[in-house]
């Protein structure tokens, strides 16, 4: 029994590793929200071929367009009537370059399958990127529900105090000019005030015009006096931020997410360094005991090992 708990403890540091190390990756990366259907399709049917086609077809389009949207009858495997018509879409950030849409991209795509095993559906919101899919069409269709609202910390303005901020929003909701040519990504900026829009581009302009005015209104009433806030609806968002301020881009926001991510990762390796030893020791110990039949080493020169192996290289692999 002992001896099954040395071999597999190995395995559980190694992805212990992996995760302080995953959770320095850059803000683009940053996880939003997911979402999945109730629905399950079967795997290894003709549904999972056609949706691994779409959720392939979209990663290998981020390098050459900021949003697209495809259906799974026109990819391969070209499947009968059998398959049923699945239809994907992903869209990046209006700043991003292409190698950076690609990975964020992928990325999603990557924790799609992790976060919606065998599901009919699922939509996935990183910092810069969204993708989804379903067998029901979404495409082209306005969808104004909430999907994330959150707020900072208050500032602690007086009423009124907030007029910068509000005018850089309204600026953002009234930018994105009309028809076939409308800005699906916005930004504006006052001071230390910050703005951002972006809609998912299947949407007309009328329909990105109306889903950004509903974001920056709830805002607006939602985060008055915040120093920060985020509003997701199904088709766009609206942000703002105000003094360096944010809730994923590492700033002195409310949560300081950096700093939350070092104190974890230092954590983690220090777990990891001392059950390192302690499988390393009782192996030591196992081998005495089957060599001997005795220990030969006392506790003093255990403490002796345990200081020679304590610098332990996590430190710097995990900052
Ligand atoms: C989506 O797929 C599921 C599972 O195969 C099926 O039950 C559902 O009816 C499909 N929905 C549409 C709109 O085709
Ligand atoms: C989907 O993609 C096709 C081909 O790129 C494009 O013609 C069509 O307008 C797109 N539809 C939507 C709703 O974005």
């Amino acid at each position: 029994m002992a001896a099954k708990t040395t071999r597999t403890l190995p395995i559980l540091l190694l992805s212990l590793l992996l995760l302080a190390s995953g959770g320095a990756s850059t803000p683009i990366d940053t996880f939003l929200f997911g979402g999945c259907s109730q629905l399950k399709y079967t795997p290894g049917s003709p549904y999972e071929s056609s949706l691994n086609s779409l959720l392939t077809s979209l990663v290998n389009s981020a390098p050459f367009s900021l949003y697209n949207n495809f259906t799974s009858q026109s990819l391969p495997p070209y499947s009968s009537s059998a398959a049923p018509t699945l239809y994907g879409l992903y869209q990046c950030r209006g700043d991003l370059t292409p190698p950076d849409c690609r990975s964020c991209v992928a990325r999603a795509v990557t924790q799609l399958a992790t976060l919606c095993p065998d599901a009919t559906g699922g939509a996935l919101q990183l910092d810069a990127c969204f993708v989804r899919y379903d067998n029901a069409s979404f495409l082209g269709v306005q969808d104004k529900s909430v999907v994330m609202k959150k707020c900072g910390a208050s500032l602690g303005y007086g009423p009124g105090a907030s007029a910068r901020r509000d005018a850089v929003l309204d600026y953002v909701a009234g930018s994105g000019g009309g028809g076939a040519y409308y800005k699906a990504y916005r930004v504006g900026g006052s001071g230390d005030v910050y703005a951002v829009a972006q809609c998912v581009q299947d949407l007309s302009g009328s329909q990105c015009q109306d889903c950004v005015a509903e974001a920056v209104g709830l805002l607006k009433s939602n985060c008055a006096a915040a120093a920060w806030g985020d509003v997701f609806l199904g088709k766009c968002y609206a942000r703002f931020s105000e003094g360096g301020a944010h809730s994923g881009s590492g700033g002195h926001g409310e949560n300081n997410d950096d700093e939350i991510e070092k104190t974890l990762a230092i954590l983690i390796g220090l777990i990891a360094g001392v059950a390192l030893l302690i499988v390393f020791l009782s192996f030591i110990a196992k081998l005495c005991a089957k060599g001997k039949g005795t220990t030969f080493f006392s506790y003093s020169s255990l403490s002796l090992l345990f200081s020679n192996m304590l610098p332990f290289p996590f430190f710097s692999l995990s900052l």
